[in-house]
């Protein structure tokens, strides 16, 4: 087995394709609910990033043959974001085992040492290999998140409607496929700043709360081919963004869109806006997004108020999502081989 840096900008077709297929085989063993892949903008969806950061990845490949001819059996990637660096590692499930994810993670672990990076994190799935992976490199318990799913097909279309309707008059209701438009961004990225709960995410799904950071993210999300959709209630006595919500349908799985962020800026919290939204942007979603069937959403246990809702709209719990942190020193150290 080889282990090389992957250019993913000069990386032949062949080899994306590959990557797609053992990322497929990956999800069918540890998460076999959750759609395949498709072969859409998978380069754009790595390569791209936020202006600042830097992704750097290795893939593992059969080393009789040459460089860009072999199947990718295993992938790693090193995501640079401010004084943290992301990792993601996955390895074909027929060669586990083997210490294959072990060098991945050292090679990732010795570069993010070199670029001066003192710790690094990683999201684990509950109930899959990668728990007693990381935690067996030494990586600790940061944040513990559920996902919960809804199923469309489930959905009581007329309750929904109702929901959507719920809302004082004082608000008004605004649907924008594409992300907010320019003239509301600054009030939107206010939003987003009043908002925000104190919790201890390791914030490796930043947000984005000042106007320029979030035009630069929502560039990067078309760029990545995830594609947003926003539902915004405007207080109209005062014009601010009393509350939002954001949904990502991404080109590499459209059946299944991601819920983002939900927020709601606190002196209009109570008054059933989080619901309305919510439920608006599910009745938008059905018309616009053909081949959606999922929307998935992540959430602290400890907020009790959106599970809530989640919970009326149809949401079912699906499983723990754990993020995990590391000294990089200790991990360098600890990943050296010992002979
Ligand atoms: C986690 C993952 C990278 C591990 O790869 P791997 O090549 O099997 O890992 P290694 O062989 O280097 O394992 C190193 C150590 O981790 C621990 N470990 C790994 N898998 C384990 C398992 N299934 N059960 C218990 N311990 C395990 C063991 O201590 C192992 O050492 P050992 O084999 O000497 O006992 C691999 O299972 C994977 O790709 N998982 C999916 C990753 C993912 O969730 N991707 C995102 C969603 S698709």
């Amino acid at each position: 087995m080889r282990v090389r840096e992957w250019d993913l900008r000069s990386a032949s077709d062949a080899e994306i394709r590959s990557l797609v297929e053992t990322l497929n085989q990956v999800l069918a063993a540890d998460l076999p609910d959750d759609p395949p892949w498709q072969d859409v903008q998978v380069r754009e969806y790595l390569a791209e990033t936020m202006p600042g950061e830097r992704r750097i990845s290795w893939v593992a490949e059969d080393d009789r043959l040459p460089e860009g001819e072999s199947t990718v059996f295993g992938h790693v990637t090193l995501l640079l974001l401010g004084d943290i660096g992301v990792l993601e590692v996955l390895v074909h499930p027929g060669l586990r085992r083997r210490g294959l994810g072990r060098q991945l993670v050292a090679v990732a672990a010795r570069r993010a040492y070199l670029e001066g990076f003192s710790s690094i994190g990683v999201e684990a799935i509950g109930d899959t290999p990668a728990i007693p992976f990381y935690e067996s490199l030494g990586f600790e318990r940061e944040y513990v998140e559920t996902r919960s799913v809804l199923t469309l097909s489930g959905v009581d279309w007329n309750a929904l409607g109702s929901m959507a309707g719920s809302i004082s008059s004082d608000y008004k209701v605004e649907y924008h496929p594409g992300g907010p438009p320019a003239e509301l961004l600054e009030a939107y990225a206010q939003a987003k700043l009043e908002g925000q709960d104190e919790d201890n995410d390791l914030d490796l799904r930043p947000s984005s709360s000042d106007p320029q950071r979030l035009r630069d993210s929502l560039n990067t999300l078309h760029r990545r081919g995830l594609k947003p959709y926003i539902v915004l209630a405007m207080h109209e006595p005062t014009g601010v963004v009393a509350g939002l919500t954001e949904v990502v349908v991404p080109a590499q799985h459209p059946e299944r869109a991601d819920q983002y962020d939900t927020i709601v800026v606190r002196e209009h919290r109570g008054y059933g806006i989080d619901r309305a939204i919510k439920a608006r942007m599910l009745l938008e979603l059905r018309g616009a997004e053909p081949e959606l069937r999922e929307v998935q959403t992540w959430n602290a246990q400890h907020n009790e108020s959106m599970l809530k809702v989640n919970a009326e709209l149809g949401f079912q719990p699906d499983r723990d999502w754990y993020e995990y942190g590391a000294d990089v020193a200790q991990l360098v150290q600890r990943l050296e081989p010992t002979d």
